[in-house]
């Protein structure tokens, strides 16, 4: 493997954000995050701190380890990488509470201010993309989490790389549940809020930045159950009337050779879409298998570290993974689904203790009766896929393959995926996670509408009604899902980190699991 070839042969590793991807079952190490400059931010060694993309930089790490343990899982980095990490982090969680003075960069007044809240791998990685634009001078001023080692890193790494542009001394930096009001009372109107937390506190921190005039780049998914959707999407109409630019982190809609794949398909080039099929099948991956807790570790900070494996933090395994491959082939459709069934089960969990499934399959139905399959899975040993594509009346196409980027978009005159039938091919040029970036900087710039908070609400909607599908054993429509009841975490702009979690284990420190055909109404 690369990350291995290289270290093993001393070369340097410039893991700014450090995205792997599965190349069918190859993995292969991809690095982005500053692609235009190529800034170096750390070298590393085998074992080294790598700020990366959780998401996939843990999938990979606990394969190249053959290692699902919670070592990389609870924070992204490996162990000696954080006790290498030197950097001195005020315990401003004393400062909650306590207003904080509106910061004006004074420098350049054109200078646009980051504040970042959800200091973590995709926090650096979407910070690096944001101090990577080139329309306009970008400066981090402050920053927000809730475990102060995570920030530690991600500030060292970001700081090291963006020298001039990281301007976060230690009364800007914010530990606590409330840290995202103050690191957001450092910014002025029209600066831009990165939300990258898990997604439960999305919708509670967005609300925040609408209050105080921001432009806001968030993460998917932007929502984990209908009541938060219905939040967000009120607050999307909100944004608007203010006249806000909002960013949504599915970068893939913001990738040039999808965008030209979806002209062709307008255009008639596939004839009628009749059938999408995804697949997101691989090890372990991120958070999605949790480990008993540790006694002496506090419920709620657990649950949080390995989101992926609570349905009210992250929504899960699917709706984290998943929503990029739905989205892309609805994106394609030009249509969300109108109904999902769905299977799935917990076959290999041991003593894990998330609310996972092991296997999800999916039937997405869109209004005109076509089909999107959905295939996901985390399972050890068996085969790998990480891919979407089209199939329509006069021809097919690959959305994408082997991961995010490039896609590999191509058409084929037939059904038969293969070379000789090729009619186009893309040629992925910038990569989205940046192009999102630029886009949403010109916007601003420009004062062009640039909202994407409904679109993300809307995935995230269809992608929990799926799950939801799988979790109960039901069809369910996408308007009981808009409409259903069960609010995951009522609590969730409350939370202190003494407290309750919104989900509570039994006495054997067990959660509850979704049981299809049994809780029907509920996922658990
Ligand atoms: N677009 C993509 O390809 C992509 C890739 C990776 C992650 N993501 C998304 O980014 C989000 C974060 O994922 P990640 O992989 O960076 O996870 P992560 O655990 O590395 O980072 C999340 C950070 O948020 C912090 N946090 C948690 N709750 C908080 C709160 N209430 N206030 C402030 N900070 C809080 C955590 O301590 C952590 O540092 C998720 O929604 C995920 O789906 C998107």
């Amino acid at each position: 493997m690369f990350l291995s070839h290289a270290v093993a042969h001393g070369d340097t590793l410039i893991p700014l954000v450090l995205n792997c991807f599965a190349v069918e079952q190859t993995l292969c190490y991809c690095i982005v995050g500053d692609p235009i400059s190529n800034r170096r931010l750390v070298t590393a060694s085998r074992g080294d701190l790598i700020v990366g993309n959780t998401e996939r930089l843990n999938s990979v790490v606990d394969m190249e380890n053959g290692d699902n343990s919670s070592s990389v899982n609870e924070a992204g980095i490996t162990r000696r990488g954080l006790l290498k990490t030197s950097v001195h982090i005020a315990a401003v969680s004393a400062l909650a509470g306590i207003s904080v003075p509106q910061f004006v960069y004074a420098e350049e007044s054109n200078t646009i201010q980051i504040a970042l809240v959800g200091s973590g791998g995709r926090g650096a990685g979407a910070a690096s993309n944001a101090l990577s634009t080139t329309q306009r001078p970008t400066k981090l001023v402050a920053m927000a989490d809730v475990f102060p080692e995570r920030m530690k890193s991600c500030y060292q790494n970001l700081s090291d790389t963006f020298k001039e542009q990281v301007d976060v001394p230690e009364d800007r930096k914010f530990i606590g549940f409330d840290g995202y009001k103050n690191a957001m009372d450092c910014l002025k109107k029209g600066d831009i809020v990165i939300l990258t937390t898990p997604p439960a506190f999305r919708w509670v921190h967005f609300k925040y930045a609408i209050e105080k005039g921001l432009n806001v780049f968030m993460e998917k998914p932007t929502t984990v159950d209908g009541p938060s959707t219905r939040k967000m999407l009120a607050l999307y109409e909100e944004a608007q009337k203010k006249g806000l630019k909002v960013g949504v982190g599915l970068m893939c809609r913001h990738c040039e050779t999808r965008t030209e794949l979806w002209n062709r398909i307008q255009d008639g080039q596939l004839g009628d879409l009749i059938t999408l099929r995804a697949y997101r099948v691989s090890g372990p991956t991120g958070s999605a298998f949790v480990k008993p807790r540790p006694a002496d570790k506090n419920e709620l900070m657990y649950q949080i570290r390995n989101f992926h494996g609570f349905l009210w933090v992250g929504g899960g395994a699917f709706s984290d993974f998943l929503i990029h491959n739905i989205d892309e082939c609805c994106w394609m459709k030009n249509a969300w689904p109108v109904e999902a069934k769905g299977y799935g089960g917990r076959h290999y969990r041991g003593d894990y203790i998330d609310q996972n499934f092991d296997v999800y399959t999916v039937e997405y139905t869109f209004a005109d009766g076509s089909k999107l399959f959905l295939e996901g899975r985390g399972m050890e040993g068996a085969a790998t896929e990480f891919a979407s594509y089209a199939h329509g009346s006069k021809g097919s196409a690959v959305i994408s393959t082997s991961g995010h980027w490039p896609s590999k978009a191509r058409i084929f005159k037939g059904q038969q995926m293969i070379d000789s039938e090729i009619v186009w091919q893309g040629n992925d040029v910038v990569n989205p996670y940046q192009g999102e970036w630029d886009h949403l900087i010109t916007a601003i710039i420009k004062d062009q509408p640039y909202n994407e908070a409904k679109r993300g609400a809307e995935a995230s909607l269809v992608t929990a009604m799926g799950r939801m599908a799988c979790h109960t054993g039901r069809v369910i429509t996408y308007e009981e899902m808009l409409n259903c009841e069960h609010e995951f975490a009522p609590t969730v702009s409350e939370l202190t980190i003494d407290g309750e979690s919104p989900l509570i284990c039994d006495a054997g420190g067990r959660y509850s699991v979704p049981a299809p055909g049994i809780n029907k109404k509920r996922e658990y």
